[in-house]
């Protein structure tokens, strides 16, 4: 609970807090060292050096090479060793996604963040998550470039407009923490904040109870009212294919490339449909750009997952 910090960094309340200060301290100490200890010889040096008189003659100095390898090789290590650090911290954050990682849908838009929960709950400005649990952020802009940040997450990454983008946190203490927009926006930045609040188990469960339909209830009744399911029959006999268990698999288009059907691709075939068209299929889907928000998209991304749990092809 008590952990020692720096009353200049902010609380710490996640998994990667402590990974992440630990690094950024043995950088500072890195750099100070250093720094001091290059003053220290410049002005050392400088006075033991010094011209004593004018008949001074400047001895001639042959080189070393071992000095030399030395003051590469050495500090190239160290650099080498705070990247692998480094590179180890950002996948964490960045790359790995933890087994059971409970997902958060964040849309960001002038100036608010809207956020999802699978199971139906939506807030804005607000995030709810429960202590200890894994977590998985898929963000996506409106409009312009905002950038999700939890300082006391040490937890941020841009929001973009067109692409989702993921991280993922383990909050490790119960709290309330502040919520920012790291990426100047427009006229409102300043006011594209929230607050995360960390619960426990039981508390957070209760908080969910009180949301309304699943995301993937309100991403069926979008795949009807844009009228989806009239191709997209479930025994694959529609003009379209059978998006049943088609989330994560790996679909062959014309031309015979394989490509997975992740968020990104099942996104981009709802807007651009004739960006990849499965093999054996017409391109004849009409594009459904600026008629569904990233929401509602998100939201259909989770029926279509949802069909690959349920097994023998039901609508
Ligand atoms: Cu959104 Cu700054």
């Amino acid at each position: 609970m008590n952990e020692k910090t720096l009353p200049l960094l902010p609380e710490s309340a996640s998994n990667l807090s402590p990974q992440i200060d630990a690094l950024m301290m043995a950088e500072l100490g890195f750099s100070v060292f250093f720094s001091i200890l290059i003053f220290v010889l410049v002005t050392v040096f400088a006075i033991k050096f010094r011209r004593k008189s004018d008949y001074d003659v400047t001895p001639h100095i042959h080189g070393s090479l071992i000095l030399e390898l030395g003051w590469s090789l050495l500090p190239f290590a160290m650099i080498l060793g705070f990247f692998v650090w480094g590179t180890t911290v950002y996948f964490k954050a960045y790359a790995i996604q933890p087994n059971d990682a409970m997902e958060i849908f964040v849309t960001g838009k002038q100036w608010m963040w809207k956020v999802q929960h699978p199971e139906g709950p939506r807030e804005i400005n607000e995030l709810h998550v429960p202590v200890g649990r894994a977590l998985k952020f898929t963000m996506i802009s409106e409009d312009v470039i905002h950038s999700y940040y939890i300082p006391a997450f040490r937890l941020k990454r841009d929001v973009l407009p067109g692409r989702y983008t993921t991280m993922y946190v383990t909050p490790t203490k119960v709290g309330k923490f502040h919520l920012f927009c790291a990426e100047y926006c427009g006229t409102q930045h300043s006011g594209m904040i929230g607050t995360v609040y960390v619960q426990e188990q039981s508390d957070y469960e209760k908080w969910v109870a009180g949301g309304d339909e699943s995301m993937s209830a309100r991403g069926e009744a979008l795949f009807g009212q844009y009228g989806c399911v009239t191709c997209h029959l479930p025994d694959g006999k529609g003009r379209g294919p059978s998006l049943v268990g088609v989330y994560n698999s790996n679909v062959k288009l014309q031309g015979g490339n394989l490509v997975k059907a992740d968020d990104a691709y099942l996104r981009e075939s709802i807007l651009n449909p004739r960006a990849k068209v499965v093999d054996t299929y017409q391109s004849i889907m009409p594009t459904f750009q600026g008629q569904i928000s990233e929401e509602g998209l998100l939201q259909i991304i989770a029926y279509i997952k949802s069909l690959e749990k349920e097994e023998g092809g039901q609508q």
